[in-house]
């Protein structure tokens, strides 16, 4: 007869992420066909073809990166030197640098170029433990270079064992050629997207004074509730433009940055359930001062996940294990708060939870198995990578 499982995991301490931290001391994961068949104490686990003695090591969800721009052309380099000699971020923007100087290089690259280059970017977040990654377009800003970016992020998932989520975010910043034309181009977003969706699980925006305001995202999130598409929205990032009250309307799956989040943000998306994406590293290398209103979040429980935002403008990041770092320093979240925002709360996020983001029956086993002692070493260090092993489905 075929034993219960196909590889089980034993001897080893699970952080299951299913409530809490979700401990068990000398556990046992076991998979079938992909997915997590058994997880529970080492004792009674059942047979398995083969089986790993973890020794004690510590196994935790697949990491999940729920917001990243992975996938661009060239770098902003020179704009940092820039904001070192101390041009600001907005400034840069409005005189055509910052995501449109990507954009130009986007523009460019060719499908192939931008897998290229997105590679080694997938590969340092998969050497610590990732593996789920979103990626969103937004340096595109017209359909088929919008279209080239999200093609070349479903390849990095052909390309490399990693579960790949694409986020469109043609409402990023204006082209050039609708200058002075917001609403036109925001009708043009809103046209692209049928062609759009076969590419992209979620609709995305960038609700700033840089950015589109909320009347323009509204239309955006009409039409793509029309085609049946969540949304999510980059809000509240540089200015309080009530963009979080308006993702929350809109049901979205998360509000990104929130730095100056205010009150009737928070209640509004604690009713809707919609999640507080915490990016430290854009916080970090902006210089922000003003940090999300966590505390808020947490009183009202609004579910917080943290992600990389790897982007070349205001996170060149690439490490999720850094993130969570920074957000227990700088945004004061607490070691649970950090794990869960990676995994199960970054599940959540992407709408996912069903199948990633804890240790339990009948999910993909996704999973990370670290060098630690204790969970809180996954955030307590800073550029030291303690995993030794990562599985995908099963593998
Ligand atoms: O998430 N806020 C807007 N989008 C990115 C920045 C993109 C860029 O500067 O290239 C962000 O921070
Ligand atoms: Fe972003």
């Amino acid at each position: 007869m075929r034993p219960a499982c196909d590889r089980i995991w034993t001897h080893a301490r699970l952080a299951t992420l299913r409530d809490g931290v979700g401990v068990v001391e000398d556990g046992a994961v076991g998979v079938r066909d992909g997915l997590i068949s058994y997880v529970g104490s080492a004792d009674g686990a059942p047979d398995a073809v083969e089986t790993i003695d973890c020794q004690g090591r510590w196994i935790t969800p697949g990491l999940i990166d729920c917001h990243t721009h992975l996938v661009h052309g060239g770098n902003r380099a020179a704009e940092f030197e820039m904001r070192l000699a101390g041009a600001r971020y907005e400034d840069i923007a409005r005189a055509g640098g910052g995501i449109i100087s990507t954009m130009r290089a986007t523009r460019e690259a060719s499908e192939e170029a931008l897998v290229e280059s997105a590679l080694p970017r997938l590969d340092a977040l998969i050497a610590e433990g990732v593996t789920t990654v979103e990626v969103k377009s937004g340096y595109g800003l017209d359909l088929d270079n919008e279209v080239k970016m999200l093609r070349a992020a479903r390849r990095l998932g052909s390309e490399r064992a990693v579960s790949i989520r694409t986020s469109f975010l043609g409402a990023h910043a204006l082209p050039p050629e609708f200058s002075g034309d917001a609403d036109g181009y925001i009708d043009l977003v809103c046209g692209m997207l049928p062609e759009i969706a076969p590419l992209a699980d979620a609709v995305d925006g960038f609700c700033e004074g840089i950015g589109f305001s909320p009347a323009q995202i509204g239309r955006l999130f009409e039409a793509a509730g029309r085609l049946g598409l969540p949304v999510k929205l980059h809000a509240e990032q540089l200015s309080n433009s009530r963009g979080a009250e308006l993702a929350a309307r809109h049901g979205a799956l998360s509000a990104d940055h929130l730095e100056h989040l205010d009150a009737a943000g928070v209640a509004a998306m604690a009713r809707a359930g919609t999640v507080a994406v915490l990016l430290p590293g854009a916080f970090y290398f902006m210089r922000d001062t003003q940090a999300p209103p966590v505390e808020a979040l947490r009183r009202a429980g609004v579910p917080m996940a943290v992600a990389t935002d790897c982007n070349p403008g205001t996170a060149p990041l690439t490490s999720l294990l850094l993130a969570m770092n920074m957000g227990a320093t700088l945004f004061r979240l607490t070691v649970e708060e950090c794990l869960a925002g990676v995994t199960r709360e970054a599940a959540r996020a992407l709408g996912m939870l069903e199948r990633v983001g804890t240790l339990e029956v009948g999910k993909r086993c996704d999973l990370a198995v670290w060098d630690i002692e204790r969970p809180a070493e996954l955030v307590y260090r800073m550029g030291y990578n303690p995993l030794h092993a990562r599985v995908w489905r099963g593998i």
